[in-house]
């Protein structure tokens, strides 16, 4: 039998929970993040919560993030956000009750999307106290944008010197299907990897914190 989800991620800082979201409601987000994209891409878009970098040949605008995404005018978004089955699977790994404290979409552009660096995302709380959740909308693979952790570094220190870590290592790649849910500790060492397929690499991600914690805001 596997381990239980809580248990793995109080073990490595990670766990991956598997078909969390399926059939029609997964089909309801991936429309939606069609759209949002779509009015980025193909309709001109422009605000400060569509984070983009330049594409080195083209110059043309890659999207690689959605900033706030709940208040990006979509009800399946903002209705995961404001309560849902991320909530009870946070809650279920932190052990406590939780309030969600940020929401984005990662997009992986089909062949341009560039790698996220080596990067924890808070270090300012201890450990198992704060966690990101990532809905995974497509397949993720090492080919086309997959997470990679190096497991445990959730519990270095605050001022731990990130690329020794990496060069440490162990460092592994989290495939997923769409679906599946991957927690993560803010504390954790990760970085995800360049997108070189045709096929689109996205996830909804959301922070959550104990009731009552208060955060200061985050690059994610
Ligand atoms: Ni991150």
């Amino acid at each position: 039998m596997q381990t239980p989800v809580a248990e793995r991620f109080q073990q490595n800082g990670f766990a991956l929970a598997a078909a969390l979201v399926d059939g029609p409601r997964l089909a309801t987000f991936q429309a939606e993040a069609d759209r949002l994209v779509r009015r980025f891409a193909k309709e001109g878009h422009q605000s400060d919560d569509y984070w983009s970098f330049d594409q080195a040949v083209t110059r043309e605008p890659v999207l690689y993030r959605i900033h706030n995404l709940e208040k990006q005018g979509s009800s399946p978004i903002s209705d995961l956000f404001a309560d849902g089955p991320l909530h009870t699977l946070a809650s279920v790994v932190l052990g406590t009750r939780v309030r969600s404290t940020a929401c984005a979409m990662i997009v992986k552009m089909p062949r341009v999307a560039a790698r996220v660096p080596w990067h924890r995302d808070r270090t300012s709380v201890a450990p198992h106290t704060v966690c990101n959740l990532s809905l995974f909308l497509d397949e993720s693979n090492a080919d086309n944008g997959c997470l990679e952790v190096v497991p445990r570094s959730h519990l270095l220190p605050d001022d731990a010197d990130v690329a020794a870590i990496h060069d440490r290592g162990p460092v592994l790649a989290i495939p997923a299907h769409a679906g599946d849910v991957f927690v993560h500790d803010v504390r954790m060492v990760h970085a995800s990897r360049a997108n070189g397929t045709a096929a689109f690499r996205r996830s909804i991600v959301i922070e959550f914190a104990p009731l009552g914690l208060e955060l200061p805001s985050s690059e994610g």
